[in-house]
């Protein structure tokens, strides 16, 4: 049976401000984006995923969303959006947008209209409540980035408002049904222009404990992670589902449910009779070390979690808000064994961008820190050419990663050596072997510090071996007999049977002789 695309493709997150800078003002936009879909589909990848590009005022840069329906200037206009789709659309790349349901920017009209009083028929919008009886915030949630009260008191109408992000991040109320249609409105405002999916911001923060009670245990407190695991939000997502449902293409949503334990996230994707999201992000894998006992169960926890219908297993080892791979894992050779891991897994993996040039999170100076979590070393901007300014306007919003004329585009592509080349040699790989696409999964044996498995569909093999430690016991037994090395992450090896003693931070893909 055939799979449905999103269960085949490869996503790569664009966070626009970063990608490509098309009118020189040091920030991305979309028609960046545009100018670069060549490279995408040179590259390989299947589906984009661009994070927010709406009209904000930018506190969580684009994730404080102050109208739904429009793009912000700093990116362009709606008409450059949709001169965006169609050119994907025309070269094969299925496009994903953000969509950014918990909360809003306080600067939406929406909230200014809550705000304005309490018997404002929006009111009721977003979660407000009276002060803690001997006064002070209502319950002991603590938002992040502030690492403060998850509540914040207007003056003029006695009542705090609850932000699991800033202050500037008004929590939404999706027990209010006007809220539920209005944010509909804004699914449907999108695929009737055409987009082919959402990935929903920490959708399990949507539906709420109607009682707002104090959180227990340490660690708890924070609304965004961890908690808020409510029934509420579940039923939302059939709603959700059963709207993506009724348009013609396999509109496909992937929700970020941010709770750090992957038997907590797969029910998010619901059940065979009452589907909820197409996906969801399995982050506890993105947070492991380096260290192949832990991805082991890492692994079969998610096999065990997302294997059974309707669930899907996805893959995600970088993104906006996370240290690149060679920053977080600390060397080049495991962040190419890395890429072999992530491509070599069953599942959707989404790739971020700029990892497929190997880039270390940027060095930024103080005086040139922005955003209020810490997160702009991942964020710096994609180098395209070899000369600074690398394709941007010279007053480019963050600094770029060092080295990044030799990491630029230009230069690794005509390197066959390079990591991009890397990238772009196994993404064809895995788009030619239904087995890398969509096979089966089977542990082989291995000796200790390595990982071993086999993917199979209709009689086609392959086999992926990543070391994460090295090993000190040779490979014994046939399971590798007949196999060659098609990939190697350091490009050592190929062609040959599997070597019986490999170093660490090693990965191979291995195809019958
Ligand atoms: C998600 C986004 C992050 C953002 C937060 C609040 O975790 O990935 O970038 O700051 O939600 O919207």
């Amino acid at each position: 049976m055939a799979q449905p695309w999103w269960q085949e493709a490869v996503f790569y997150q664009i966070y626009p401000r970063s990608f490509a800078d098309a009118n020189g003002d040091g920030v991305g936009d979309l028609a960046g984006i545009r100018g670069r879909l060549e490279y995408l589909a040179w590259l390989g990848v299947d589906a984009v995923w661009i994070s927010p590009f709406f009209p904000s005022p930018m506190r969580d840069f684009g994730y404080d969303v102050a109208d739904y329906c429009d793009v912000d200037p700093v990116f362009g206009t709606l008409e450059d959006f949709d001169a965006l789709v169609a050119d994907a659309h025309r070269l094969g790349i299925r496009v994903m947008i953000d969509w950014v349901p918990a909360h809003t920017s306080s600067d939406h009209p929406w909230f200014l209209e809550a705000r304005a009083s309490r018997d404002n028929p929006r009111r009721d919008w977003y979660v407000w409540r009276d002060p803690a009886p001997g006064g002070g915030p209502p319950n002991n949630w603590i938002a992040a980035f502030i690492n403060g009260p998850a509540w914040t008191l207007d003056e003029a109408t006695g009542q705090y408002w609850l932000h699991s992000f800033l202050p500037q991040q008004p929590d939404l109320n999706w027990a209010n049904p006007e809220v539920v249609a209005a944010m509909h409105d804004v699914l449907r405002f999108w695929l009737d222009r055409g987009v082919d999916g959402f990935r929903a911001d920490v959708v399990h923060n949507i539906g709420k404990d109607p009682v707002l009670a104090d959180a227990e245990g340490p660690g708890s407190r924070f609304p965004h992670v961890g908690m808020n695991d409510r029934p509420e939000t579940h039923e939302h997502l059939r709603g959700i589902r059963a709207l993506l449902d009724a348009y013609p293409g396999e509109r496909t949503m992937v929700g970020e449910v941010y709770l750090l334990n992957t038997r907590l996230v797969g029910p998010y994707c619901g059940t065979p009779a009452a589907p909820e999201l197409h996906m969801a992000f399995n982050f506890p894998p993105l947070f492991e070390q380096w260290a192949s006992e832990p991805w082991r169960e890492r692994i079969d926890v998610t096999r065990e979690v997302f294997d059974p219908i309707p669930a899907w297993p996805t893959w995600v080892l970088g993104n906006h808000d996370v240290k690149r791979q060679r920053t977080r894992y600390g060397s080049e050779a495991r962040a190419r064994a890395a890429a072999c891991l992530l491509l070599g897994l069953r599942g959707t993996p989404f790739l971020y961008m700029g990892e497929e040039l190997g880039l270390e999170d940027a060095v930024v100076p103080e005086d040139r820190v922005v955003d209020p979590g810490g997160r702009d070393g991942c964020r710096a901007p994609i180098p395209w050419t070899e000369k600074a300014p690398h394709g941007w306007g010279a007053e480019h919003w963050l600094p770029f990663a060092a080295d990044a004329g030799h990491r630029s585009v230009a230069v690794e592509r005509e390197d066959p050596g390079s990591f991009l080349n890397l990238y772009r040699r196994l993404l064809a790989a895995r788009r030619a072997s239904t087995a890398l696409r969509s096979g089966s999964f089977e542990w082989l044996p291995a000796p200790a510090g390595v990982l071993a498995w086999r993917r199979e569909a209709d009689g086609e093999r392959r086999i992926v071996v990543v070391a994460f430690e090295g090993n000190e016991e040779p490979f014994a037994g046939d399971a590798f007999a007949g196999y060659r090395v098609s990939i190697a992450s350091d490009g050592v090896g190929e062609g040959e049977a599997l070597a019986a003693r490999i170093g660490a931070d090693r990965a191979f893909w291995l195809e019958p002789e």
